[in-house]
């Protein structure tokens, strides 16, 4: 298949009226699938009302078909056509994050959008993405956009267009680049169907920011308990994994260094990824930092890359330090141990 490629500035105000917008959206209109950025990661698009763009969606990515996809809206009008009532709690939440990196589960209305979407289930998950690019997509195709992120199935999710196509080029049927997205890990994933709102999945927007708004929240139990199904369907999957093993390592950089020592010895060659804080104390085949410890956002925003640079060099192993949990290091942490199939080291156990 041919794969259109479109550039934007991210910055431009009014994108509706462009040609790198209105293509894209007349795709999306005529049932094709199509990448495009957002605050948090790419998303890989499609008219969330039929069955047949959805299916494409769920072929390109190789995505198991029990996993629902959030739908992007740009307006609160469209929110209203496709949801039954909107609970006072996930009211406030949208007046306070939308748009922005907050996915609200609720109860939908039957037969607006197609059950491959919902998986079957009677909820979905929207969010209003922070993004001129998206929106504008969105509004030009006055379509609710289904998209999940942009990666084939069980790599790290695409920060860049070039993640996209080394991804999915030739496989769909475009790609808007409007440059490296900012938040760099996904829309925080929130039930909002009962009364005290629960994470399905860390993201974007941390719980602290949450409970600021709407009092208290919980959190997924399953999300730290590895015997217990998860209520995101799509959080039980092995994701977000590099081609070499990796394990993530609790415990000082000496600890994680020793580790890399032995392998190395061993005639294995070892990646290292570290916060810049503590580039200096590592030696290793291949190093790379995703951001300062200083600023969590900046792991976040880089780490998918991060997790990507391993693919690119000759690596046997991986050792990745830590992060605090704390604040959007929450995200972070999920994402990192679930691209070490919770493969973890800790120094307090050994
Ligand atoms: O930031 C993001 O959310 C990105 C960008 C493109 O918007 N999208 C994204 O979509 O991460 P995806 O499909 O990769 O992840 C959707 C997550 C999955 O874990 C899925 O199981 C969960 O949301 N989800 C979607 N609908 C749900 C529902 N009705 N009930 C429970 N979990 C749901
Ligand atoms: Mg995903």
């Amino acid at each position: 298949m041919e794969t259109k490629i479109w550039s934007v500035d991210k910055n431009v105000d009014n994108v509706q009226s462009y040609p790198q917008i209105t293509e894209p959206a007349q795709l999306l209109q005529a049932g094709q699938v199509v990448a495009f950025p957002t605050e948090t990661v790419y998303g890989l698009g499609a008219n969330a009302k039929s069955d047949e763009a959805v299916k494409k969606v769920f072929e390109a990515k190789g995505r198991p078909s029990d996993n629902p996809l959030i739908v992007h809206i740009a307006s609160e009008g469209q929110l209203e056509e496709i949801v039954e009532d909107i609970p006072d709690k996930a009211r406030r939440l949208m007046d306070e994050f939308w748009p922005g990196p907050l996915t609200l589960i609720l109860k939908h209305k039957p037969g607006k959008l197609s059950n491959l979407v919902t998986a079957g289930l009677n909820t979905v998950g929207i969010r209003m993405p922070d993004h001129q690019v998206a929106l504008g997509i969105i509004r030009a195709s006055n379509l609710p956009i289904a998209a999940p992120s942009a990666n084939t199935s069980g790599k790290p999710s695409p920060t860049s267009a070039k993640h996209v196509e080394v991804d999915l080029f030739g496989r769909i049927a475009g790609i808007v680049d409007g440059g490296a997205t900012g938040v760099g890990v996904e829309s925080t994933v929130l039930d909002c169907t009962v009364e005290v709102p629960v994470i399905l999945r860390p993201g974007g927007v941390t719980l602290e920011q949450l409970e600021a708004v709407v009092g208290e929240v919980q959190q997924d139990v399953a999300l730290k308990n590895q015997e217990t199904a998860p209520k995101a369907p799509g959080m039980k999957y092995t994701h977000y994994a590099p081609k070499a093993p990796l394990y993530v390592v609790k415990g000082h950089p000496a600890f994680l260094q020793r580790i890399a020592d032995e392998q190395r010895s061993e005639g294995f060659k070892v990646g290292i990824m570290a916060a810049r804080e503590h580039e200096s104390e590592y030696s290793a085949d291949h190093m790379v930092i995703p951001g300062s410890l200083a600023d969590l956002h900046t792991v976040a925003t880089g780490l998918y890359d991060a997790l990507r640079q391993f693919d690119e060099v000759d690596v046997d192993i991986i050792l990745s330090e830590s992060f605090p949990e704390s604040g959007i290091g929450a995200a972070v942490m999920n994402r990192l141990e679930k691209a070490a199939g919770h493969q973890i080291i800790d120094e307090k156990h050994v």
